[in-house]
């Protein structure tokens, strides 16, 4: 039967027809544009979302490590100022560019890029903005789960009553470090509790990441930000007001606080302490990585992003600096003294937190231990799960306004990807797969990505485009100095951090190396490319007769470059949906 209808609205009705017929024939706009109708619930909410995207794991355990290796008093200084001149400029470009690219439609870098400029590579450099997310997540996610694990024994009581090192211990066989184990499925089936932890919390995430922005991420923020900053300042009280001889601690908590802020002005011409300072800032704010445009791509058009990316940089700086730097340096000073702490540093970070503090917490009797290790566990997974959520995110986005996935598809994907790469850091943990992991996705590709996105949008897309862009709808005019500083100064550092860790001269000494020749450091990316920090360990083991340690050590080479395989693999699968995304706008004449 015919439908009785007014002439005009026939005709609408025909119209609509037509243009969902269209729609459908030429490709899936309409289903496209309503996959990804995310939007913030409120502007706190999307502060605290980014503030918990910037605050993570890096805040508590990475921090105070790289100011202790830096000399303390003499690595503040640096920071503030990459802080100043890289952090700042970076954040307010990463918030306009992913404010940009909302406004048209994109939710991740690849797309994005492309629509401040026609030349078409843009997109490729984009693709770092969702690889580096995938392959941080991919080892970031099992270091969250070890807080989890921890939150349980500090409940259950595990380490009462037990010597330092066998608190130590109980970590060594948690990730399987040492001789623990020769193979990886005994330690499982012995120890099945880190493949466990691990499940559950990528099972978490992804559960979160499932109910959506609003519904999710920021719910997950407004919950664990706040009660981080409570958790944290008890803690911080806690050791600061730590005094010598109390629970038997041999200096003050103060001690450790002065090492950190007495300014030591001695090494501020070292590049060594300045590449440091610069890599803490990229980490820490989560710069370079391609999650702070997804969060920002999701504000409205004529929202403030001025204000909006001062408050959330920040609220990191003060939780890094104010609470990171009060937590783990006094109480580990107060009982072990600087020199000692200096030294328990050298190989890497993750020891203070995980080996030394829950064995220290015990020092102040049962109620104490149990609370202060509930709360300081309990404030690292919130650091880290805060900054997980944000990971999953570029892919999501990237798959919701591409191929027209449901946000419920994107987040399992992004579950499956992390649980797949993720797998070798879980099992092969010490044979360096997440060292591998950590240092070229999380510290290499983010100074690249960043050095890229900044020339795109300063050189361009332009400054005076851009530098609208930073103000539109601002609730604070950003000082017009900064104009000048994101156009030359933030470029040029980063092409100096850039160049200063692809050429890092022996032992880190850039004087010697300027006056008799410039020799590699085995840390430099050209040497950690052609592996010959390991390399020079298999030789001189096979000279020393070794064969046990060489034999280790070329099953150690196996392993890295696998990771680095499986990392290759990442970027180039992704780089093949972003070229496939693009030739089917191309086909439905979205680009021409
Ligand atoms: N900023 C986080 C930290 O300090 C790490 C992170 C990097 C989070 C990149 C998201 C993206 O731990």
């Amino acid at each position: 039967m015919i439908p009785v209808l007014s002439d005009s609205r026939w005709v609408v009705d025909c119209q609509t027809r037509k243009i969902v017929y269209f729609a459908l024939r030429n490709n899936t706009h309409f289903k496209l544009m309503s996959q990804n109708s995310e939007s913030w619930g409120s502007r706190v909410g999307l502060i605290l979302a980014m503030a918990g995207n910037a605050v993570g794991l890096g805040n508590f355990l990475r921090f105070p490590v790289q100011a202790i290796q830096n000399g303390g008093g003499a690595f503040i200084i640096p920071y503030l100022v990459c802080f100043l001149l890289m952090g700042i400029p970076l954040l307010w470009i990463e918030w306009a560019t992913g404010r940009f690219g909302g406004s048209k439609g994109h939710h991740s870098t690849p797309f994005i890029l492309d629509a401040m400029d026609k030349r078409k590579f843009w997109k490729y450099i984009g693709v770092f903005g969702i690889f580096t997310n995938l392959a941080v997540a991919a080892y970031y996610c099992y270091l969250e789960s070890w807080t989890l694990n921890y939150v349980w024994n500090a409940i259950t009581g595990t380490f009462r009553g037990e010597t330092a090192e066998s608190v130590s211990n109980y970590f060594n066989a948690y990730v399987n470090a040492g001789d623990a184990h020769q193979h990886w499925s005994a330690w499982i089936a012995d120890n099945p509790a880190p493949i466990i932890f691990w499940v559950v919390c990528l099972v978490l995430n992804t559960w979160i990441l499932s109910k959506g922005l609003s519904g999710g991420v920021e719910k997950v923020a407004k919950i664990g930000m706040p009660l981080l900053i409570v958790f944290g300042v008890f803690l911080a009280i806690m050791s600061i007001s730590l005094k010598s001889g109390q629970h038997g601690a041999v200096y003050g908590g103060s001690e450790g606080l002065n090492f950190l802020w007495t300014p030591d002005f001695s090494t501020i011409w070292n590049p060594k302490v300045w590449l440091a300072a610069a890599g803490q800032i990229f980490f820490t704010l989560s710069v370079g990585m391609g999650s702070i445009q997804c969060y920002a791509s999701y504000v409205r058009k004529k929202d403030d992003i001025a204000l909006n990316a001062m408050s959330a940089g920040w609220m990191n700086e003060f939780v890094e600096v104010v609470l990171g730097a009060a937590i783990i340096i006094p109480i580990s000073v107060g009982y072990l003294g600087v020199d000692k702490v200096v030294e328990m540093t050298r190989t890497g970070g993750l020891g203070l937190g995980f080996r030394t503090l829950p064995f220290l917490f015990e020092q102040w009797g049962t109620t104490l231990a149990v609370i202060c290790g509930v709360f300081w566990f309990g404030l690292l997974f919130f650091a880290g799960i805060t900054s997980s959520l944000a990971m999953g995110t570029p892919w999501m986005g990237f798959m919701q306004d591409e191929f027209g996935w449901s946000r419920s598809k994107g987040a399992w994907s992004f579950g499956a990807i992390v649980l797949i790469l993720g797998l070798p850091t879980v099992l092969f943990f010490n044979q360096g797969v997440f060292d591998e992991y950590d240092y070229w996705a999380g510290t290499v590709s983010l100074v690249v990505f960043a050095l890229g996105e900044t020339i795109l949008f300063a050189w361009i897309f332009g400054m005076d485009k851009g530098w609208r862009e930073i103000n539109a709808g601002g609730d604070i005019q950003v000082p017009n100095v900064f104009k000048f500083i994101i156009k030359y100064v933030t470029p040029t550092l980063l092409l100096l951090v850039f160049l200063g860790a692809l050429i890092t001269p022996e032992g880190n000494d850039w004087v010697g190396a300027f006056q008799n020749g410039w020799k590699l450091d085995n840390g430099s990316i050209i040497k950690q490319l052609l592996n010959t920090g390991i390399k020079d360990q298999m030789q001189m083991s096979r000279e020393a007769g070794d064969l046990v340690t060489y034999d280790a050590l070329k099953t150690k080479l196996l392993y890295v470059n696998g990771a680095r395989l499986l990392l290759l693999a990442v970027f180039f699968g992704v780089a093949w949906l972003v070229s496939k995304a693009y030739f089917k706008r191309v086909k439905s004449g979205k680009i021409i």
